[in-house]
């Protein structure tokens, strides 16, 4: 007892004192005098949960139980102890921010480290050790229902944006989760479909985000995918958990599965998982006794006959109280707080991440000084988007619709509101529901917008089932609720249109060249119709880009042009055939015309972009090069534009896609003033991963660096040379 105290008061000054060598080393000795006190069984309650979202300590060794919530949009609501329904406690609201989607578009990692500390705040004041956040499960096709939690098609933009959230909630003493790991790129059949995919898409186009989020980012916990790769469930991989995290990535922290997402004991026990969570028996809304968990009896019983060495378990253990040392045991982290300038952070998001997609004549920004009549149409200008969705719905202390926003906005406009088209109300285990007749709400709709001046569309899709939602994934790339229809016939009394769409994936666009003015607006959360009033009335100056490329027709994109097999699967099995080939690597080397290429969005100012770097540089492997661009805001408001990086390697020994990114910064600029803006890379960078010698390859020979303001939009180039 006595060297435990010891050793506890030489962790507490080993954050003042010493560096961080020594101060691991200090942890290290802590656990080995914990490990050695404890019982066989309190070592093997804390590798499962002991309920819903928390999973057991060792009370006799002051070791709290460590407790969660989802992530990754603001702390969910409380779930009961035993079963899904929620709690329903009265102080459990929270500040809803915007969307993954929405975090990525504003290619501003600035605004993920305050997204992550204003969310770990608020995780803190509702006693929660791990918030189930970020994921970074790559943008593959825009059928998968949960895109909108992730951070888009490319692995270094959802890297770079993972890392600093990461950052930014382990601030405050709450561990990040990064999920789900790995290849969850669909939610059909997600709890067992196995996926077949290159190593070299594997390494160059999935793993990559995990890899920062791991390394980079020290994300504390991690959480394995429902899917199967190589046959085998993700959340009990051997060759991801073991091999690829545990060994060839170092990583320190613990796994945990998704929820209910273990299947088998031993594998299990020997494949690297530290936490079992959310197993549900036979249904999953019944109770189901944590104690017959995969990791819990059955794996006791397993060390006890020797099936599964002790080693093994004390790695778990060793593993799950680093992360308490970092978190539960700590008695000097912040109480966090909820709401407060978490409404601003929330906002500043939202106004970054916007994306302006079309602007024909300068129909934004509206002038709010104008006495006009306004029809806001469209359910999404009155739906809540917090709730719903999945596992990342949020209970909001306060959700400013669309349509709150504009009216407040626009004061001196006379504003009416038809609904337009209606969703169906879903409740599980009923028939969806609907309230209205779909004839009459557009007739209504129709001629609300033949009196007005300005038709402002609010439409796109919802946290509906089949929509932007976790558990199934969307049936087609079209606007839901015959949208597109109602579009058209308002379009013919009344051209004037603006179209505001709220959604995470991408939506065909059948009336594109029809309508003059496009918004996408995402999902933004409790901030939402005050941010989408900013940017249409020029409060802000929007400087999103699409994180994700935005195809014509389903048919265009990669994992559904290779066949079923590719996408969803045959049920059993599917193929990533396209390979390293996802999102604008496909349309550029494809030559397929998106309706709105990566990278891309609009401001209401002008820039002037030049090249400030000449001739070729020549770089040695374990160098980084930097180049550099002049940029001037040439027009009348201020305004931020997001210089963006690529790289292409015409003579390869391997097929290259035609342009990889590689660096990217947002610049923000009053009107009239320049900027030197520098975008550097480490040559590593440039490696692709050789599949024959099963590591990074660098080749040498010349390299073309291309800068421009969208995977499309290419300024100019410069030239390096590998040596
Ligand atoms: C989701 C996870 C989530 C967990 C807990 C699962 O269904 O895939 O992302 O964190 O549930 O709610």
């Amino acid at each position: 007892m006595k060297r435990l105290i010891l050793l506890q008061l030489a962790f507490l000054l080993s954050f003042y004192f010493v560096n961080a060598q020594e101060a691991d080393s200090i942890i290290e000795k802590k656990i080995d005098v914990l490990i050695k006190q404890m019982t066989l069984d309190e070592k093997v309650r804390m590798c499962h949960a002991n309920s819903k979202f928390s999973s057991r300590g060792v009370p006799r060794l002051g070791i709290p139980d460590l407790k969660m919530s989802d992530g990754p949009h603001g702390v969910r609501a409380e779930i009961s102890w035993a079963t899904w329904d929620y709690a329903k406690w009265t102080n459990d609201s929270v500040i809803a921010f915007p969307a993954l989607t929405c975090l990525a578009a504003t290619f501003n990692p600035q605004m993920a480290y305050e997204y992550g500390v204003a969310l770990g705040e608020e995780a803190r004041f509702r006693n929660k050790d791990i918030i189930l956040a970020p994921g970074v499960n790559i943008y593959r096709h825009p059928l998968n229902g949960r895109n909108f939690e992730y951070m888009g098609e490319d692995p270094l933009l959802a890297a770079q944006m993972a890392v600093p959230y990461i950052k930014g909630v382990q601030s405050i003493g709450v561990a990040a989760c990064i999920k789900h790991f790995a290849l969850n790129n669909q939610e059909r059949w997600r709890g067992h479909i196995n996926v077949k995919v290159s190593d070299r898409a594997l390494y160059e186009i999935y793993l990559p985000a995990f890899k920062a989020a791991c390394q980079e980012g020290d994300a504390w916990t991690l959480m394995g995918a429902y899917n199967k790769y190589n046959s085998q469930h993700c959340s009990h991989n051997d060759f991801l958990l073991n091999k690829v995290l545990k060994k060839d990535w170092g990583y320190k922290g613990v796994v945990m599965s998704d929820w209910n997402a273990t299947h088998n004991t031993l594998e299990a026990a020997n494949n690297g998982l530290d936490i079992e969570m959310g197993t549900w028996g036979k249904r999953w809304d019944t109770i189901f006794d944590f104690s017959e968990y995969y990791l819990a009896k059955p794996f006791e019983q397993a060390l006890l006959k020797g099936e599964v060495s002790e080693d093994v378990l004390n790695d778990k253990v060793r593993r799950i109280l680093r992360l308490c040392l970092k978190t539960n045991m700590r008695t000097d982290r912040p109480i966090g707080k909820i709401g407060g300038e978490h409404s601003i952070i929330a906002r500043n998001i939202a106004r970054e991440g916007i994306v302006l997609l079309k602007n024909n004549n300068q129909m934004l920004p509206l002038d709010a000084s104008k006495t006009i009549k306004i029809a806001v149409i469209g359910e999404n200008a009155v739906k809540p988007m917090t709730p719903g969705g999945g596992s990342s719905e949020l209970k909001a202390l306060y959700e400013v619709s669309p349509l709150d926003g504009i009216q407040k906005r626009f004061k001196n406009a006379a504003i009416t509101y038809s609904r337009g088209y209606e969703s169906p109300t879903f409740a599980w285990g009923k028939k969806p529901e609907l309230k209205f007749n779909a004839d009459s709400l557009a007739k209504a709709a129709i001629e609300a917008a033949s009196k007005a001046d300005l038709v402002i569309f609010v439409g796109g899709l919802n946290k509906n089932f089949f929509q932007d939602s976790e558990g199934g994934d969307r049936k087609s790339m079209d606007l839901p609720y015959n949208q597109d229809s109602l579009i058209n016939e308002i379009l013919k009394v009344n051209p004037n249109m603006l179209m505001v769409l709220l959604t995470g994936n991408a939506v065909s666009m059948p009336w594109i060249n029809k309508v003059p003015a496009i918004v996408q607006a995402w999902y933004i959360g409790s901030e939402a119709g005050n941010v989408i009033a900013d940017v249409i009335s020029g409060d802000v100056n929007p400087s999103g880009k699409l994180p994700f490329t935005f195809p014509v027709k389903l048919e265009d994109c990669p994992a559904i042009r290779n066949g079923a097999i590719s996408y969803p699967g045959d049920s059993i099995n599917q193929e990533y055939k396209e390979g390293i080939y996802v999102g604008y690597r496909w349309y550029l080397t494809q030559k397929i015309k998106p309706l709105f290429p990566f990278g891309y969005g609009l401001s209401y100012t002008t820039f002037d972009i030049k090249p400030a770097t000449s001739g070729i540089q020549k770089v040695k492997a374990n160098e980084t090069f930097t180049i550099k661009a002049n940029i001037t805001n040439t027009g009348k408001v201020k305004g931020s534009e997001v210089l963006q990086l690529y790289v292409r390697k015409p003579k390869s020994v391997v097929d290259r896609p035609l342009r990889e990114l590689r660096a990217f910064k947002k610049v923000a600029l009053e009107p009239g003033q320049t900027s030197t803006v520098e975008l550097s890379v480490a040559a590593q960078n440039l490696s692709f991963y050789d599949e024959k010698k099963g590591s990074w390859t660098l080749e040498p020979g010349e390299y073309l660096i291309e800068v421009g303001t969208s995977a499309e939009n290419i300024l100019f180039t410069n030239k390096i040379s590998v040596e």
